[in-house]
């Protein structure tokens, strides 16, 4: 298969940035990768995605993204931005019924004019069949993603955001910690990067597919795809989803606290304050150790969801 073509859409490269007091904190040396920092619409790791995503939308002909995700979702939010930027269309559907108030990520997909369609339940295969029966209705110049944009073309925005990693570095970190939402970062980071460098998931989804199975397989459809070897690495992978996907955890809620309170550093709910809840609890237990690259992947708008930002007051 030929490598998918990549519209820019990201601010790149961006930052590597030591953390000298999440460092002391953890005992170890943490950089922090900000990709929080990709410039478009409040950035995140869907940027890097939908690049090579809205590429082979655009080869194919197709003129309208349609996503599905949480009703916080930053894949939609990202989404909804590169249809209005590229002007093309786009239909997510979100879990849940339509909320009284729009809060968080939801006031900005409206504002990129997405339109929304509520599943009126969170369950993944039923958002999943909802983005497939929505792509059927509208025909061919609908281009459907999965969850989280998580296909092999996507993840190739995180073989080059391993390149990214190991220019700024000059010499490979011991570890790198990633949020698994629907594993696509992860899949990304092992086919770009040498198996001496140990990919930390923090799970924060529990998806109806375990990671442990998605995560291997689509890291070697995108290594074939990106022309590299095929990761041979170990999976390193720790739970910290709490009862369900998007609850809110105390262990988030303090990590979300010493990021912000050491290094003036953002994190969500949802996502990156569970990923350094685990980097927290690995550095504790020490299982990670050396140089540790945490990245950052963005989510910040959700700290002003309703739901979420009560947790802070
Ligand atoms: C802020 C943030 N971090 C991490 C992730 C996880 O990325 P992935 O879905 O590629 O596992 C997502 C999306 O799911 C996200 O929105």
């Amino acid at each position: 298969m030929e490598p998918a073509s990549r519209i820019p859409l990201a601010v790149l490269p961006t930052p590597l940035d030591e953390a000298p007091r999440l460092s002391e904190a953890l005992g170890l040396r943490v950089l922090v990768k900000r990709d929080d920092l990709t410039g478009l619409a409040l950035g995140g790791n869907k940027v890097r995605k939908l690049e090579h995503l809205v590429a082979d939308a655009r080869g194919r002909g197709c003129d309208t993204l349609v996503a599905a995700g949480g009703a916080q979702s930053n894949f939609a939010r990202i989404t909804a931005a590169v249809a209005a930027k590229l002007s093309m269309r786009c239909h997510l559907v979100l879990s849940g019924r339509p909320p009284e108030r729009r809060s968080g990520n939801l006031v900005l997909d409206d504002l990129f004019g997405a339109t929304l369609h509520f599943a009126g339940s969170g369950d993944w295969r039923i958002l999943e069949e909802g983005v497939a029966k929505l792509a059927a209705e509208l025909g061919a110049g609908a281009y459907p993603m999965p969850i989280g944009g998580a296909t092999a073309i996507g993840a190739l925005g995180y073989v080059l955001a391993a390149d990214e990693i190991l220019a700024q570095l000059g010499e490979p970190p011991d570890w790198i910690v990633v949020a698994d939402g629907s594993g696509g970062t992860h899949a990304g980071l092992l086919a770009g990067l040498p198996a001496s460098v140990r990919v930390l998931g923090v799970d924060v989804s529990r998806p109806p597919l375990p990671h442990a199975e998605r995560i291997p397989a689509l890291a070697a459809e995108t290594a074939r795809l990106a022309g590299r070897a095929r990761p041979a690495g170990e999976l390193h992978l720790v739970d910290h989803t709490g009862p369900r996907y998007g609850a809110v955890t105390d262990e988030a809620i303090e990590a979300i606290r010493l990021a912000a309170r050491s290094e003036a550093l953002l994190l969500d709910p949802v996502y990156t304050g569970k990923a350094l809840a685990g980097l927290v609890q690995a550095a504790r237990e020490g299982r990670v150790r050396g140089t540790v690259v945490f990245l950052h992947t963005g989510g910040a708008p959700a700290l002003f969801a309703d739901g979420y930002s009560e947790a802070f007051v």
